[in-house]
């Protein structure tokens, strides 16, 4: 790739990680960003990483001026799209401001597209789309269904991007459905630094660990797994990043359906329990928990089937369990104060 790729959502977790991979391999990048939830330091950071010069837009992707100005300045050669809001309980509370972030900015960004002649994307979907699955581990065949604003966004999204391939076959569309990232760079110069509480479980982990939160939450042990607590499929954000590499050269080659949807996932399934005594025993922390009743809209299992992705885009995970505990805890024991820590 020759021409660059730009990166919606480039300063948040997985974005910032991609765009590090992405240059690593030689992809030239632009980061588009309203840091809505992102520090501009992240720049920073990939900067001391070697991603630099990098160009950063700070712009919302429902700005249809300031994206026909990026595309105006840029040839891009396709797009790779993080950009969007992904707390499920705030979109219950917000059903209306995340379907705006997520719909509306997912449209206005592939319309900009369409005027500049940009027909390449690469979409950020979610196990989600799945809701509670009837069989795991699963495959994209599987039905969906939403269960919460936020899924539904990432339906309706996918349904856009289903709608305009069938219109126009130019269109080379990757949806990829992630499962569980989790990790960081093994820098621990970028990681994942959510604002206030953490919704999701190793970031929480993380910060028990280091003090500032005094104990985990297990939430439920009485589901029909193992050894009773959810189980999900946590890949590294890592192999995460360079999925979206393999999907982008996928989008490419001449052999390869260009309407790809493919999960991410390792298909191997972790329960909270094994993930809080695999990060202790990894990073010899001892993590503080006490089991309280099931969170509403969790499942028992998610995980995912992640043969197409290997057939598909010759992608596979690559990092492990412990690899994953040790670089997440590498990053929050470097940046206490997430990336406004001084380094
Ligand atoms: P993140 O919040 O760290 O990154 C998203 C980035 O998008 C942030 O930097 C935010 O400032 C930016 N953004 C949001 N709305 C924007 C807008 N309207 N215009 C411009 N920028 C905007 O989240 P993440 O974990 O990196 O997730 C990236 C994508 O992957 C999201 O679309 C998310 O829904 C999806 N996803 C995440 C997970 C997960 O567990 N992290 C799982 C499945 C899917
Ligand atoms: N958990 C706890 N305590 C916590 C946080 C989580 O016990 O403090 C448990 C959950 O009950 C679940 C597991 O840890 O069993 C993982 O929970 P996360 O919140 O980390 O992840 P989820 O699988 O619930 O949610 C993730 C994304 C969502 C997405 C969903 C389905 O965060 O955005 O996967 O794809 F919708």
């Amino acid at each position: 790739m020759t021409q660059p790729i730009l990166i919606t959502g480039g300063t948040g977790f997985i974005g910032s990680h991609t765009a590090l991979v992405l240059a690593q391999a030689g992809v030239p990048i632009v980061i588009l960003d309203n840091l809505c939830n992102s520090s501009p330091k992240v720049l920073d950071r990939l900067a001391r990483l070697g991603v630099t010069p990098l160009e950063f837009v700070q712009a919302d992707i429902r700005d249809a001026q300031a994206l026909d100005d990026l595309f105006a300045r840029h040839a891009f050669e396709g797009v790779v799209h993080f950009a969007g809001l992904k707390a499920v309980g705030e979109s219950v509370a917000q059903p209306l401001r995340y379907l705006d972030n997520n719909v509306s900015g997912t449209l206005s960004l592939l319309q900009a597209m369409e005027r500049a002649q940009v027909r390449r994307v690469v979409f950020s979907s979610s196990a989600t789309v799945y809701g509670d699955p009837a069989v795991v581990p699963i495959a994209e065949s599987a039905p969906l269904t939403a269960t919460n604003p936020y899924g539904r966004s990432k339906l309706m999204c996918e349904d856009a991007l289903r709608e305009l391939h069938s219109a126009d076959p130019r269109w080379r569309i990757a949806i990829l459905r992630y499962f569980n990232p989790v990790g960081a760079h093994e820098s621990g110069l970028l990681g994942e630094a959510p604002n206030g509480i953490p919704n999701n479980l190793m970031p929480y982990i993380t910060q028990v660990a280091l003090g500032q939160r005094d104990a985990l939450q297990i939430f439920g042990n009485d589901y029909a797994t193992p050894d009773g607590t959810g189980v999900r499929d946590y890949l590294h954000v890592m192999d995460l990043a360079q999925g979206h590499l393999a999907a982008l050269k996928a989008l490419g080659a001449s052999d390869t359906p260009q309407l790809l949807t493919v999960n991410l996932g390792t298909g191997q399934g972790v329960s909270v329990q094994q993930m809080v005594d695999t990060f202790a025993h990894v990073n010899g922390v001892p993590i503080a928990h006490r089991v309280v009743a099931r969170r509403p809209g969790d499942v028992a299992q998610c995980l995912a089937d992640p043969s197409l992705a290997k057939a598909l885009l010759n992608w596979q995970t690559e990092l492990g369990l412990e690899r994953m505990c040790a670089d997440a805890w590498r990053w929050q024991s470097m940046n206490p104060q997430g990336f406004d820590t001084p380094l």
